[in-house]
This record gives structure tokens, C-alpha cells and sequence, in this order.
């Protein structure tokens, strides 16, 4: 069935089937389409199906699953549509809980109406002051939202054009080197090198050399005179890459580069020039690092001009169907494959995941899902890493309830499955593909 565009979509939760017609009512030629729910069990069955909601109006209190479960049951998977709550309980108790829970607003029973028109308008002026940002003036080869990421990318643009010396801190995967390099792409040095050096893969004795060259004989295996990384990015920008690891003796030198601006090769006098611009970035706490005496205060400092700090990608979840889009698109191309998109439940999957991987963890699921991918669209299925240890507790629960949730429209429809999707509000296909994922089949 097609759905009217200019319409939006509500979902109406709540048990009295009186107060659900009176709103159905109030609201209808207003621009909403009201699809309801009896109880949280059912909603959450409806939402699982398709998370694509405006917004939610919600009753507190519910036999089967109450307004706060649910409530929270969906943040825990990532959904953050807009939800007002409604309670017969004029109580400031739940009216807290409730925004703590991520609520957008609350209204007692019974409800005013043109209160509640008032309160959807915002969300509807909200949603536009707020859209998603893909901007073409600053050159970044990745995805970022106007929400997320967008925020870093402001600063990006205010410091790539300087020589700033830039400090990256952020968990592994979150993308400290596509950060970095973009700073480059973006500055006056673009024309130049842009050398990075990982400081965790290099040993105490080599690092020195690999950084700031030899001369030949300056040590045994020394059979030729060597630039080091310095040099080779001389008018461009070096990037130290998990600095954290490097030894305290290669910071000293570091600090003198640094401060002086030049460099000596191991072995050598002379003194070379170099006109580097420096960004490092590291997954560790440097400042307890410097606290514990492993890294020079003194250094940090330096390289502390312009900190930025990438979040892990579990607090910018609002990110993943941009990042998905985007790696569905490079892989489907790269693999010659023609998928276009992916359902509700394979976004959900996902958005209840933690990714201790961050973006580089997404983009290899990706990356087999559409290896796996059977069809056009990515399904559930096609993430079968997400087996129960993998997703997150709420996720089991939400699953485990939908379960006994079917099974027991199932057994009062007598298993007749069209009068059980009736019960359960969602369609039979829907219904179909359920008791197949929950082998459920009699
Ligand atoms: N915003 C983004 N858009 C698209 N791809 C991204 C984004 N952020 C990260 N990636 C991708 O995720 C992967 C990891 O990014 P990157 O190597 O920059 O992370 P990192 O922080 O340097 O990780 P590590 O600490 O493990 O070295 C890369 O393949 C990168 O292209
Ligand atoms: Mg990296």
C-alpha cells in the first residue's frame, strides 16, 4: 500500500481504546496519519517492522508493557523519534523519569488538544531547523551530519588553514586518520606530502632513524645515507599516528623538532631545516599518561595547540544510516553488486550495537553484508555476526518479548495467521517472515 507523503506518521500507544479513538479523531485532517498500539508489546512489535515515525504519543500507564519500558526499550535501540508521553497520573515523578528517558514533552490526561497540536508543530519546525549537512566546500572523503560528526568538521574548517599543530584523540575506528588527512587536503600544504608514520609499529631503535634519517654508518646496517620522515614531508604535514606509543627518548627529539624547527639525521651534524606541520593522534589518555610519568608534559603541550576529540560512534547513532548508505554505495559498486538500500531491521540491528570497532567495525559489516546481500535490499540476515553474544542485552529482551508476543497472538488466533497479524497489528507477510525468523512454524 502506498503511503500519502504529506501525511505524518504517529504512533498512538495506549490501552483505553476510547481515548485512542478521541485523539484519532482530533487529529485526523490535521496532517497525521495515527497508526495505534494497545500496549508497548504491540508497539514495539510495529516499530521493529518499521521504525519510520514522526513522532510517538505514548500513555504512561499500560498493563502490558508500561510507557517507560517502552520507552526506554526503543532508546536502547537507537530510535530517537520524538516521543510525548500521556498519563491519567498528574505525577511530576513520572513526567521526570520520562524526560530523562529521552521524552520530548508531557501531557496529563485529559489531553488538550490544541496543547498537543502545539507541541507536534515543534517537532515539525525542529526537524527542518536541523537537516542533514553534506557540505561541498570542505574536502572530507567521508560521511558526517550537520548532528554528529558536522560539529568536528566546523572546527576542521577554522584550523586546516593555519599550521596549527592538531592533536586527534579518539577510540580506535572513529576515524583519526581520515581526519587527518583532511586537515591536509584543506590547508595551504595540499600541494605537499602528506606522511604518515605509525609510532606503534616502529621499536625503540629503529624509530629515530625512521623519523629523522641516518647517515650511512651512523650504526651497523647503516649501509646508506637515509631521508627520514621529516624530510620527506618537508613543506607538507607529518602525521603521528598512535603517539601515545612513542618511546620518552623519541619524544625529547620530538620537543627539539618541534621547538627548533629542524632536524639532525642519526649519525649526522648537520643541522637540516624542515617546514613541517605536525598533527598526531593517539586512542589513549594523554594527560594520564602524563600524570604517570610515560609521556613528556612538556610535549604535550606542544602538541596540545588544537585538541579535538572524536566521539565513539555508539554516541553519535544518529550517524549510522548516513555511514551506512555511504558504504552500501562504495560496495555495491566495488563488488559489481546492485543493492540499494536495507529494512528496518537491519538498520535496528544495528543501531542497538555498540561497535567497540567504531566506523572501521561498520564498515567491514557492511562490507559482508553486501558479499552476503541475496537481493537489492540488505536484510537482518544478511548480519549474521550479530548472533546473541554480539547484541546488546535490550536487544535480546526486545526479541524474547516479540517472541511471546506472537506465540501468544499465534495461540488466541488458534493459528490462524491472518486473524494473528490482526491481533498483533502488523501484516501477514510480516507476520510470516517473523515466525520464520523465531522458528516458530507449526
Ligand atoms: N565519517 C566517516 N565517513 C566514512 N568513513 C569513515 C568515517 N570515519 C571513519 N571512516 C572509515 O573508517 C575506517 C577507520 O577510520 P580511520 O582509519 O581514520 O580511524 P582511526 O581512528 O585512525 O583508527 P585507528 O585508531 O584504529 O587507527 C576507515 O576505513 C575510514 O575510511
Ligand atoms: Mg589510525
Amino acid at each position: 500500500m502506498k503511503k500519502d507523503p504529506v501525511l505524518k506518521r504517529i504512533l498512538l500507544v495506549d490501552d483505553e481504546e476510547n481515548h485512542r479513538l478521541m485523539l484519532k479523531i482530533n487529529l485526523s485532517g490535521k496532517g497525521y496519519e495515527l497508526v495505534e498500539a494497545a500496549n508497548g508489546f504491540e508497539a514495539l512489535s510495529i516499530i521493529n517492522d518499521n521504525a519510520d515515525f514522526f513522532a510517538i504519543l505514548l500513555d504512561i500507564k499500560m498493563e502490558i508493557m508500561d510507557g517507560l519500558t517502552f520507552l526506554s526499550k526503543i532508546r536502547g535501540m537507537g530510535i530517537d523519534t520524538p516521543v510525548i508521553m500521556i498519563s491519567a497520573f498528574d505525577s511530576a515523578g513520572y513526567a521526570v523519569k520520562a524526560l530523562r528517558l529521552g521524552a520530548t514533552d508531557y501531557l496529563t490526561k485529559p489531553v488538550d488538544i490544541a496543547q498537543l497540536l502545539n507541541l507536534l508543530e515543534n517537532i515539525g519546525n525542529k526537524d527542518e531547523a536541523e537537516p542533514v549537512l553534506v557540505d561541498n566546500e570542505y574536502k572530507f572523503s567521508g560521511i558526517y551530519s550537520a548532528d554528529g560528526l558536522g560539529r568536528i568538521i566546523s572546527l576542521l574548517k577554522m584550523v586546516a588553514p593555519t599550521d596549527a599543530t592538531v592533536l586527534i584523540m579518539g577510540e580506535s575506528g572513529t576515524g583519526k586518520e581520515l581526519i587527518a588527512r583532511s586537515i591536509h587536503e584543506n590547508s595551504p600544504r595540499c600541494k605537499h606530502p602528506f606522511v604518515a608514520v605509525n609510532c606503534a609499529a616502529l621499536n625503540e631503535n629503529i624509530i629515530e632513524s625512521e623519523l629523522f634519517g641516518h647517515e650511512k654508518g651512523a650504526f651497523t646496517g647503516a649501509i646508506a645515507q637515509k631521508k627520514g620522515k621529516f624530510e620527506l614531508a618537508d613543506k607538507g604535514t607529518i602525521f603521528l599516528d598512535e603517539i601515545g606509543e612513542m618511546p620518552l627518548t623519541t619524544q625529547v627529539k620530538l620537543l627539539r623538532v618541534i621547538q627548533e624547527k629542524s632536524i639532525e639525521r642519526v649519525g649526522g651534524e648537520k643541522i637540516i631545516k624542515v617546514d613541517v606541520r605536525i598533527i598526531a593522534a593517539t586512542n589513549r589518555d594523554l594527560k594520564r599518561m602524563v600524570e604517570s610519568g610515560d609521556f613528556r608534559e612538556d610535549l604535550f603541550f606542544r602538541l596540545n595547540v588544537f585538541p579535538i576529540k572524536l566521539s565513539p560512534l555508539r554516541e553519535r547513532k544518529s550517524e549510522i544510516p548516513l555511514l551506512v548508505d555511504y558504504f552500501i554505495k562504495r560496495f555495491s559498486e566495488k563488488m559489481g553488486k546492485r543493492v540499494k538500500g536495507y529494512s528496518d531491521t537491519f538498520l535496528n540491528k544495528l543501531k542497538s550495537y555498540t561497535f567497540p570497532g567504531n566506523v572501521r567495525e561498520l564498515e567491514n559489516i557492511i562490507e559482508r553484508a553486501v558479499i552476503l546481500a541475496r537481493g537489492d535490499i540488505l536484510e537482518g540476515y544478511d548480519l549474521p555476526e550479530f548472533n546473541e553474544k554480539l547484541v546488546g542485552d535490550t536487544d535480546l529482551d526486545i526479541k524474547n518479548n516479540e517472541k511471546q508476543l506472537i506465540l501468544k497472538a499465534l495461540e488466541e488466533a488458534r493459528y490462524n495467521k491472518t486473524k494473528a497479524a490482526e491481533i498483533l497489528g502488523i501484516s501477514r507477510r510480516t507476520l510470516h517472515n517473523k515466525i520464520k525468523e523465531y522458528d516458530l512454524e507449526v
